[in-house]
């Protein structure tokens, strides 16, 4: 049976304040079992856009899979996530960016806290923060496998990041946009006042769970010391209005997608 895809007002009206929206089980465990086959053999594979944790053995995350994979061809045009994001965004929307973390059981590290769209706009010139994330739970999120944590309401503030300032003169290497020793984060100071402020998330649920989250909403997560792996697919769809200025030093295609044709959605079938 498919899923519905209306979004309600309230939802619409929850993400614009908290900047966040967790939507359980909104893929099926036999949809899910069919993304996670074809992880698993990606991450066996050299692809392009791949990257290690610190052991140089565990896979960190995979990027830009909707390049090669007809899976995550199809799945970005969905309309249970193509039709909210054009919603949450107000205009047709195309695929900027497809990342899947990995955060192997026991070796899966930290991400430092940060907001998304410092990098978009620092790395490849994004004009405004006009673009939505959604996140879909490959695996159960729990307290013990480092879910991602969110501070609520962050999405509203424009914040300055370890790493900014210095940025202009430095190499540009990809892997530091993605790996544990983060380009950008935020310094103890900023997150301990807004934390103050507003609190902590940590969106927990089965696996085939979406989270939509804003490209500023300031997060993070913890290293997974548990035996549990924790996989999280984030797709980010940009608004056709917001195409980035290009830049002189472009990032990978498989971190940033300049394919700016609006997507389509798809009949949802069988994902492959
Ligand atoms: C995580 O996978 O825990 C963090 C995701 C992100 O920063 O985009
Ligand atoms: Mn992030």
């Amino acid at each position: 049976m498919e899923k519905s895809v209306a979004i309600t007002k309230e939802q619409i009206e929850h993400y614009q304040e908290t900047g966040l929206l967790l939507i359980p089980e909104l893929f099926s465990q036999a949809e899910i079992a069919e993304i996670k086959a074809v992880v698993d053999d990606l991450s066996h594979k050299n692809t392009p856009g791949c990257i290690l944790e610190k052991d140089n053995k565990t896979v960190r995350a995979l990027h830009g899979c909707h390049q090669y994979s007809d899976t995550f061809k199809s799945l970005i045009r969905y309309p249970r996530l193509l039709t909210p994001a054009c919603e949450m965004l107000g205009s047709d929307v195309y695929i900027y960016q497809l990342k899947i973390n990995l955060k192997g059981a026991f070796n899966g590290d930290v991400w430092p806290w940060h907001q998304d769209y410092v990098f978009w706009d620092e790395e490849d010139g994004m004009p405004s923060p006009q673009a939505i994330n959604i996140a879909i739970f490959l695996d159960e999120f729990n307290e013990f496998n480092g879910p991602v944590y969110f501070i609520p309401g962050s999405h509203k503030q424009s914040l300055t990041h370890l790493g900014q300032k210095e940025s202009a003169n430095t190499e540009n290497v990809w892997e530091s946009n993605v790996s544990a020793a983060l380009k950008y984060s935020l310094d103890q100071e900023t997150v301990t006042k807004l934390v103050n402020q507003q609190g902590i998330v940590a969106p927990k649920g089965p696996a085939g769970s979406v989270l939509f989250f804003h490209s500023n909403s300031v997060h993070g997560s913890a290293p997974n010391i548990s035996p549990y792996p924790r996989r999280l697919l984030i797709i980010t769809y940009n608004s056709i209005n917001n195409i980035p200025r290009s830049t002189k030093a472009p990032r990978p295609e498989f971190l940033v997608s300049r394919d700016y044709t609006p997507l389509k959605p798809l009949r949802e079938a069988a994902l492959v």
